[in-house]
């Protein structure tokens, strides 16, 4: 008899965007004429950076050439890409990350999700709440975790995040061995500061435990005192992985294209407490299991560390922070505590009420989309997620809408 991975069952409903997908559809059956606007899930609309574009061209070209053409290439990313990330996102910063260290693959959601495949089954987890799903899904589809209970996995620990702590959550009460952390954050759309993220290093030392570091965002940073890279913080290259995207950066969304960093000092232990390296873990997965992300789109992202995609990718960004200072202050004019919008394309607003029925009251009155906070996590209820990623005219069209919807239905 086929038997089931039993964890699966402790899963909650479907994935977050998954559920939403599904309201909306629904939705738009009933209401076939309404247009929507959306502002849930992160996902870009403005076209590639015209270097990518140019540069995925050019590679497709020389795959139609015998003498150009290429097969497979190296699991962990072409050397080009590798030296490209180290020298432009690290060692210009001053951390001390080379080309090795970096695994190219087709997005952080899956590196988010398979890293904790080289981790051991007992370990003491921390997990940000309210937290992207992913990091909490994987480790309970893995049984790492007793059952939920009120919206909470037993066995995980959960590091609040609340206005209260400006969403920077305190160092564990109880010893833990793995620990998410995830700035510019998801949802909350706040950000760390160098000092800040030092305690976490330093606990992380001490301990012997390790960091799983989610910067996706990493691109919006604008503030001098917030740190681009966990590297920029000493030791931790001991202590953390990292993980970026494309997706955000450059638009990649669609394209499919992020990398991981695991450095060489970073270390694990066995039951006996013996070192192990957590990169040549990694590097077994990764071959293993991961046959590479394709060439064209690999000359793309390095096309990003090009003069003109530099300054065209900083372009996207300062088009999406608009987008975000403009939601912020709609939000704050309309009376709602906000937060993220700044280094960051979430705005996280507190709405006082349950987030799944003002997600509906938005959906209904506005035709605007959100992201429920609850789905994020217990300290997301009553929070809504606002994302930054659509056309600005879009943006002032659903704040619009929003404002009229609020002075003439009631939320409640
Ligand atoms: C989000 O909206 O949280 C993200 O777009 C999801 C993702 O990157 O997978």
């Amino acid at each position: 008899m086929i038997r089931i991975n039993e964890h699966y069952q402790k899963l909650q409903n479907s994935y977050l965007f998954a559920e939403i997908n599904q309201r909306i559809q629904a939705f738009q059956q009933q209401h076939p004429e309404r247009e929507l606007i959306r502002l849930g899930i992160g996902d870009v609309t403005q076209p590639l950076p015209d270097a990518c574009v140019q540069a995925m061209h050019k590679a497709v070209d020389e795959l139609a050439e015998s003498q150009t053409f290429r097969g497979y290439g190296p699991e962990q990313g072409y050397d080009f890409l590798r030296q490209a990330i180290a020298e432009h996102d690290f060692q210009a910063r001053g951390a001390n990350i080379n080309a090795d260290d970096i695994f190219v693959s087709d997005g952080a959601k899956c590196d988010t999700g398979n890293i904790q495949e080289l981790f051991a089954q007992d370990l003491r987890l921390a997990i940000p709440d309210p937290v992207y799903p992913v990091y909490v899904d994987t480790n309970v589809m893995a049984g790492r975790t007793g059952a939920s209970q009120a919206g909470r996995y037993q066995g995980l620990v959960y590091l609040e995040c609340t206005a209260e702590n400006n969403y920077i959550p305190a160092l564990p009460s109880e010893p833990v061995d793995l620990i998410y952390l995830c700035f510019p954050n998801n949802p909350t759309g706040a950000s760390i500061t160098r000092e800040q993220l030092r305690l976490w290093v330093d606990y992380a030392l001490e301990q012997q435990a390790l960091i799983l570091f989610d910067a996706a965002y990493e691109a919006f940073i604008q503030d001098e005192d917030v740190p681009h890279s966990i590297y920029e913080i000493e030791g931790a290259e001991k202590v953390a992985i990292e993980f970026r995207s494309f997706s955000k950066t450059a638009g990649f969304t669609g394209v499919r294209c992020a990398y991981t960093v695991v450095p060489k000092a970073c270390t694990a232990y066995t039951a006996a407490g013996v070192a192990v390296s957590v990169r040549d873990l990694w590097m077994r997965r990764h071959t293993t299991k991961f046959n590479g992300v394709s060439y064209p789109v690999q000359r793309a992202a390095e096309a990003v560390y090009s003069p003109d995609g530099k300054a065209q990718v900083a372009e996207l960004i300062e088009y999406y922070l608009k987008n975000a200072a403009y939601i912020r202050q709609a939000f704050q004019r309309m009376g709602f505590a906000c937060s993220g919008g700044d280094n960051s394309p979430y705005i996280w607003i507190e709405v006082k009420q349950d987030a799944w029925a003002f997600f509906d009251f938005l959906l209904n009155n506005a035709g605007v989309i959100c992201t429920p906070g609850a789905g994020f996590g217990r300290c997301g209820e009553q929070h809504i997620r606002i994302s930054a990623f659509n056309n600005f005219e879009k943006v002032q069209q659903a704040m619009q809408r929003i404002e009229a919807a609020l002075l003439h239905h009631s939320p409640l």
